[in-house]
This record gives C-alpha cells, structure tokens and sequence, in this order.
C-alpha cells in the first residue's frame, strides 16, 4: 500500500504530467493480463496503444532479450558496422514481411522517427517541397510529425509548425487531385486512421490514390505504425497497392521501442551517404526482438487468430449495439482494431470508467470513441472475458 502511494506522489509530482492518467500503477503483465502494485488483475484491450502485439511477458521476447544482450547490446560505429541480428531481421523482412518493391529497409526507434525520416527523405529524393495528408490523421508528436498532423489539437500550439504541408479530407480522393500537382513531393497517408477514431475507407480509396501519386511522380508514403504487424488481420493493410515508403513501429517489437521505414530501389537510388541515422538505429538489442516477434507472427498465423477473433468480436459487439443503440452510436473496425463510438463524450467516460472498476482496461479516443485493440495472439476465451465485463459494465451504466 505503502509503496502504491509512493508511485502516484512521486510521479504525479516530478514526471512531466503530460497525460491524464488513470490511478493505476501496473506492476507485471502475463499475455492479456496486468497486475497493479497490490496484484489486483486486469484486462488489458488497450495493447499498450497497440504495441504489446503478441502479449505481455511473452517467453519468446524474454529470450531474445537475454540470449542478444549476453552478445552485444549496441555495435561500435553503432550503424557503421554490420551486424548479424539485424541482417537476420532484414532477411526475414524482405522474404516474409514486407512488399515485393520495398528492397531497402532502415531501423529507428519510435513511430515519430520513421514517418520524420520519411517526409525528409521523400524531399531530398523528389526534390519536391508540399507534403500532402489528411485531416483527421496522426503522425506523431515531433515538430516535423505534427506539422504532417491533420488535427488542430495537436499542432495549435506549436507554432511555427514545419511549412509546406497540405491537408485534405481522408478517404476524398477528389480533393487529393486537385492539389496533387502542385510541387508535392510526398502524400502520407494511414491505411486506416487509427487515433482519429478508426475511420475506415472505401475499399478502392488506397488503390486510387496509388495511381494518383505515381501518375503525378508523388511519392507515396503509407504510415502502418498503427495498423501493421497484422493488427487489421493482414501483415499490412495497404498490402494490395503500390507504395515508395512504408512507415512501421508499435506491433513490430511487441513493446521494446523500435520501429522501421522500408522503401523502393528508386527512392533508395536518389539518397546518399549521411542523408539519415541515429545513435541506435538498428541496435542489435531491438532487431533481435524484432526478430523474435516477427518470427513468432508468422510461425503461429498471428494475422489469421486476429481475422477469427476480429469477425468474433464485430459481431458480439453488434448485438450489443442492437440492445443498446442510444449509448452505442457505430461500431467499425478491421482485425483488431475495433471502434465503439458511443453517443457522447460523457457516456464513453463513464463507460471506461466502469469496465476499469470492473477489471478492463480500454483506450477513448477523440472523445467517445472507445478504441479495443488487445493483445494479437488472444485467445477466444480471453475475448469473451473482456467482452463479458465490457457488456456487464455497459448494463450497469444505462
Ligand atoms: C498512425 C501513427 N503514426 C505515428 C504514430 C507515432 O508513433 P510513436 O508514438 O511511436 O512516435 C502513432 C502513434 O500512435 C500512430 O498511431
């Protein structure tokens, strides 16, 4: 008790109170589960914002871990010299992973860093300036990725943000011609919006703005750092177009910081010696659990449990949504990726709120989107636990 106390006082008055936090301070973690300090058990749909992909404390992680750091931790030179855990990753990145076109692959260590590293490097190799995304999206928190941010709440404040970015709607690819010519090196873009509350587009929309880019010699990059690493049921959502930059983190090293950007030959081709790096790019540490948690997507069809248990858990939500439509507002999602837009902000506060008291943790965003993206490897009985005190908790709020 004693000790929990400690926790909040210290954090709450020395750690930068960037976030409005719940009162819980989690301790250990074991697949879908979290124990706090006093070894109360929750459930956890909330994946640590979609990044602890294949479970808390999963042996396969702790042996990478081990195993590379009895090794070596980080090269001398760090990038400057080769190592053997990272080519293994790049091997197993170019024949299992990642797109037939994307031959050239860096490592980094956040979401932000990579979709940075994008904007900056689709400049240089286009020699092109306006950057395109879409309202709504999220990019990250750098100055450079907020400024590529399609949301006001995130960038109001930082002015001056980067110049040259433009915005248009998502999922319009009207509005995404008619500015596309004008001197645009680059359009980023989420497969599916991800903190701008799951927002979900037409199925050609990704195909179409494909064609646009390359018509126009726009380069296209496709921000996956949310929706890769099967979290929509396939190993990538835009899996089926053509892109020039693919921006990857969160699921990819199940929650030790590490992320990666994998481009063509042709942007490759237009950079050169001292364009991009980073004191721990690609550190041995990070690619072997990459590595490792990779390898276990693929040996245990990771992408075909979240298909199964996405379809399962849509459909055990719509009848929910049947019984309760005046707290339930839409429903919508891919995988495990799943919305559940209540009527308003007040209701989905209070619904968080309850399922937390009653053991689950969930994630709100934009308001009165509950945003339930769990664990990739759970299990059916797992999903029906969640649900189970999710639907509980929703009776008890009406
Ligand atoms: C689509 C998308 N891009 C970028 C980021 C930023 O990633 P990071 O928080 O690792 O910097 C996020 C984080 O939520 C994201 O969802």
């Amino acid at each position: 008790m004693e000790q929990i106390t400690d926790t909040f006082q210290i954090e709450d008055t020395h750690y930068a109170s960037f976030a409005n936090k719940t009162k819980i301070s989690i301790e250990k973690g074991q697949g879908i589960y979290v124990y706090d300090e006093k070894g109360q058990k929750y459930v956890d749909f909330t994946s640590g914002w979609g990044v602890t992909s294949i479970g808390h404390a999963n042996p396969v992680i702790t042996k990478a871990l081990v195993e590379q750091s009895k090794k070596i931790i980080q090269n001398p030179n760090s990038g400057a010299t080769y190592s053997p855990a990272r080519s293994k990753l790049i091997s197993l990145m170019q024949k299992e992973v990642l797109p037939e076109n994307l031959t050239r692959v860096f490592f980094a260590n956040s979401g932000a860093e990579v979709n940075d590293a994008a904007i900056k490097l689709a400049r240089k190799a286009t020699g092109k300036l306006n950057i395109i995304s879409t309202k709504k999206s999220f990019h990250g928190r750098t100055i450079s990725t907020v400024s590529a941010t399609g949301q006001n709440k995130h960038r109001n404040k930082f002015n001056p943000l980067i110049p040259h970015h433009l915005f248009v709607p998502y999922n319009d690819i009207t509005a995404m011609a008619q500015i596309i010519t004008q001197n645009v090196a680059a359009v980023i873009l989420e497969p599916i919006q991800g903190e701008g509350g799951i927002n979900i587009p037409d199925e050609n929309y990704l195909k179409k703005l494909s064609n646009l880019c390359h018509k126009n010699d726009v380069l296209l990059i496709i921000d996956e750092i949310q929706t890769g690493f099967c979290r929509t049921g396939s190993m990538f959502t835009s899996d089926k177009v053509k892109i020039d930059i693919l921006t990857m983190a969160k699921g990819i090293a199940g929650g030790f910081p590490f992320a990666a950007f994998a481009m063509s030959e042709e942007v490759h081709d237009k950079l050169e010696v001292g364009d991009h790096g980073g004191t721990y790019c690609g550190n041995p540490l990070g690619c072997a659990v990459a590595y490792a948690v990779i390898k276990y997507m693929l040996d245990n069809k990771i992408c075909e449990n979240v298909e199964t248990l996405g379809q399962f858990a849509l459909a055990e939500l719509m009848k929910l949504q049947k019984e309760y439509p005046d707290l339930i507002k839409d429903l919508r999602g891919k995988g495990l990726l799943i919305a559940i837009e209540m009527a308003d902000e007040d209701i989905a506060a209070s619904l968080n709120s309850k399922c937390f008291d009653n053991g689950l943790l969930l994630n709100v965003t934009q308001g009165n989107v509950i945003r339930m993206f769990p664990a990739l490897n759970i299990s059916k009985e797992e999903m029906e636990e969640g649900l189970e005190i999710f639907k509980n908790s929703l009776i008890e709020i009406s």
